[in-house]
């Protein structure tokens, strides 16, 4: 069928105002114009568009079909300029991002991710922990954050995108990776070297193990993910961490998850603005695409190990969303 999108503009105005003349009138057009337009049309397709009943004209069967195409078609004409103006918009810029240190491990391969996509877009990348985060929303320096779910705010707009579970880690010869669902008690008797006071992980740990009124005893603190790594690497604990920064130890098998029961614990991430912040084209294009992508950039649980068993009853390490 060869129909030009012109000819639909002219013959979905025809039909709207049920007249050549009013048509004529709202396309700044001379009334034998339109008729042409529409007797073209009517040729290209080999169907009759209009009835003439004495002054008055009436769409026909085939008419009344394109008319209802013709409306989506123009519909969806508007809806594409909107998302290109969108685009537009987003092509340029500089967007300021802040993460926790545990989200680290997925975000920056996200932001290389909308980089692709976006290669006007620069960033200014902050790597911090949750209490600096938390400040950081406060005094509005920073765009968007990624973050554990922060406290109940009504100056906070916060979506969580993506799980973020929490698991024990050991060194390979530790005589507790020869065990399965290993009651937290017993967990309880090791030392654990453990985050900076201020991280969401460590709360989490601290929370988990409370809600069991068990103590968990830190060891050595340190300020870094990859620092406990290596301590525990090297024997001088466990840790509670996040799965999402272990995929080259696992794979590396420097590394081991334990069967603890109730374990993982399971966080999530959540993109976070302040409420009553105007996001810049840039910065809603980069939220977007970690709500849509994000689950892309990460390595599941279950594919980096084993899945883990299932939990006591009441012994659920669910934080909730
Ligand atoms: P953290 O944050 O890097 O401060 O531990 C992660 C989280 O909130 O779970």
């Amino acid at each position: 069928m060869h129909v030009t999108f012109r000819q639909l503009k002219v013959f979905q105005a025809v039909a709207r105002r049920g007249s050549f003349t009013a048509a004529a009138g709202e396309l700044h057009l001379t009334q034998p114009a339109v008729s042409m337009q529409i007797r073209q049309l009517e040729t290209n397709i080999g169907l009759s568009l209009f009835e003439h009943l004495g002054k008055k004209i009436y769409l026909t069967e085939a008419g009344e079909e394109l008319y209802d195409y013709s409306r989506r078609i123009a519909q969806l004409v508007d809806e594409a300029g909107e998302v290109l103006e969108q685009l537009k918009g987003a092509q340029r810029g500089q967007l300021a991002i802040s993460v926790a240190s545990t989200a680290n491990h997925f975000a920056t391969r996200l932001l290389a991710g909308f980089t692709v996509r976006y290669p006007g877009v620069s960033f200014s990348l902050d790597v911090t922990n949750r209490e600096t985060l938390l400040q950081q929303l406060k005094h509005n320096e920073r765009d968007l954050v990624i973050m554990g779910k922060p406290p109940p705010n009504e100056e906070l707009l916060a979506q969580p995108f993506l799980d973020n579970p929490l698991v024990v880690i050991a060194p390979p010869e530790h005589p507790l990776t020869h065990h399965r669902r290993i009651p937290l008690k017993r967990l309880a008797q090791e030392s654990f070297v453990v985050r900076e006071p201020g991280s969401g992980t460590r709360g989490a740990a601290e929370r988990f193990f409370a809600r069991f009124e068990l103590q968990f005893t830190p060891g050595m603190e340190m300020s870094s993910n990859e620092a406990i790594k290596h301590a525990v690497e090297a024997g001088l604990g466990l840790a509670v961490v996040s799965a999402h920064t272990l995929e080259v130890e696992l794979a590396a098998r420097r590394l081991r998850i334990l069967d603890v029961k109730g374990f993982p614990i399971k966080r999530h991430w959540y993109v976070v603005q302040r409420a009553d912040k105007r996001l810049s084209p840039v910065a809603q294009a980069f939220r977007s695409f970690v709500l849509e992508e994000a689950q892309g950039y990460v390595v599941p649980l279950d594919a980096l190990t084993p899945p883990p068993a299932v939990g006591p009853r009441g012994a659920t390490g669910t934080e909730g969303p």
